[in-house]
């Protein structure tokens, strides 16, 4: 599956290169992407109008698959090709990464212009700004600590709004026995991921998973508490349906809308597909924080990175990156994404229930030291670590290993990969 979906988008990375040259011809950005599914491609669609509006030309380059690891497989083939795309979509340390190696041009210019180093929140700047260079864009920022569920379900069922682990898996236990799928779970290793965060967070609270993931302290990596996350991990796994293997996270999103599952615990992108469906929160939705993980917020921010064309920055990525940062924008778009805006000056008016409690939340975890980079999503550290962390957790959620032996595997994979 994996070399197949590698092939697949080398093949892709090279079709591309003419649709490149036809970006540049005109004038316009091409733009390589991961926002595939109805959710993400109707708030894509938001900054495409956006630039065409102000008749800048747009050449989509979508790479399909969540997470955005084929997408970052492509890009490394087109700039190994010396073709690189003008505007990627990007996360953390990955951001960090291509700056290092000089991949990304210099926006000091548009940023001082537009007043970014006031108004784009500090967690955020760690991943945007490079040596002392913006290098990209932020867009929104997401977390992963959500839990969202089907109403109807959960009334049906006789079932609140778990706030601890007993209650869930209680809520759990009741789904079952009425014959629904307790949750809804796709099977791939950047999902099960997304899973651990909050999982990680509710049993090694927010010093210990700063610990384990961001510092990767062997002790905590190895200890007690991570056997037990290791050990909640295995009943998630007890309450997945048997066709949960590879399923892509927006087809479980789906089976919590039609009402065939009553959970998934994924980022709020997930509430893009809710939206998308027609789905109101509070009425057809609950969205929530992963039971005891209510104060903390496992953040990762989508930005678009600018790949130095040769030269300095040009008008059109400059455009793009003015258009990414304008208050209007964030707002139209992040309330279409399910994500919330990447400056803090933006009102929450636009805003549903959960984008609101979004918006407060991390707001809250921000000033009382809750707040943390996504291990899932690259925030806490760069791909080798983030990758061998994915290898334990996949292999532990799919039975090959048990709670212990992943506790050990984890310890040996960081050290090696770090
Ligand atoms: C994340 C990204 C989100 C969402 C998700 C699923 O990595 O930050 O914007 O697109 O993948 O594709």
């Amino acid at each position: 599956m994996r070399s197949y979906l590698k092939t697949t988008a080398i093949a892709l990375a090279l079709t591309t290169a003419a649709g490149s040259a036809q970006a540049d011809a005109h004038g316009g950005v091409e733009v390589l992407h991961w926002w595939t599914s109805g959710g993400e491609a109707a708030a894509l669609n938001v900054l495409k109008e956006d630039l065409e509006g102000q008749g800048i030309g747009w050449t989509d380059m979508p790479v399909a698959g969540g997470g955005g690891e084929q997408a970052m497989t492509v890009l490394r083939a087109r700039v190994t090709a010396g073709n690189a795309p003008t505007a990627v979509q990007g996360l953390g340390f990955d951001i960090i990464d291509w700056a290092k190696q000089g991949s990304l041009a210099d926006l000091n210019a548009v940023a001082a212009a537009e007043g970014w180093d006031d108004v784009i929140p500090a967690a955020l700047q760690q991943f945007a700004k490079v040596d002392g260079k913006w290098v990209s864009a932020p867009v929104n920022v997401h977390s992963t600590n959500w839990v969202w569920a089907n109403k109807a379900v959960l009334e049906a069922n006789g079932i609140a709004e778990p706030t601890s682990w007993e209650e869930f898996t209680a809520a759990l236990e009741k789904l079952k026995a009425a014959g629904v799928t307790p949750i809804a779970h796709g099977g791939q290793a950047w999902q099960d991921a997304t899973v651990f965060d909050g999982v990680a967070m509710s049993v090694l609270g927010p010093d210990g998973y700063k610990a384990a993931f961001i510092d990767l302290d062997e002790e905590v990596l190895g200890g007690g508490a991570m056997k037990e996350a290791f050990d909640r991990m295995a009943v998630i796994r007890d309450n997945v349906d048997e066709n949960f293997s590879g399923r892509d996270w927006n087809l479980a999103t789906a089976m919590v809308i039609n009402g065939e599952a009553g959970f998934q615990m994924m980022g709020d992108w997930a509430k893009g597909e809710f939206l998308n469906a027609g789905k109101v929160p509070g009425q057809d939705f609950l969205c929530f924080r992963f039971p005891g993980t209510a104060e903390q917020v496992t953040f990762n921010a989508d930005q678009f990175m600018m790949f130095d064309q040769g030269g300095s920055v040009s008008d059109e990525q400059a455009a793009l990156a003015t258009a990414i940062l304008s208050p209007s924008f964030q707002s139209a778009f992040n309330v279409v994404k399910g994500s919330v805006p990447a400056r803090t000056d933006v009102s929450d008016a636009a805003f549903d229930d959960c984008g609101k409690k979004g918006m407060a939340d991390l707001a809250a975890a921000a000033s009382s030291g809750n707040l943390f980079g996504s291990m899932a999503h690259g925030h806490a550290n760069p791909a080798s670590v983030k990758n061998a962390i994915y290898d334990v957790v996949t292999a532990h959620f799919n039975g090959e290993y048990d709670s212990e032996t992943a506790v050990a595997e984890l310890v040996d994979a960081v050290s090696i990969a770090k």
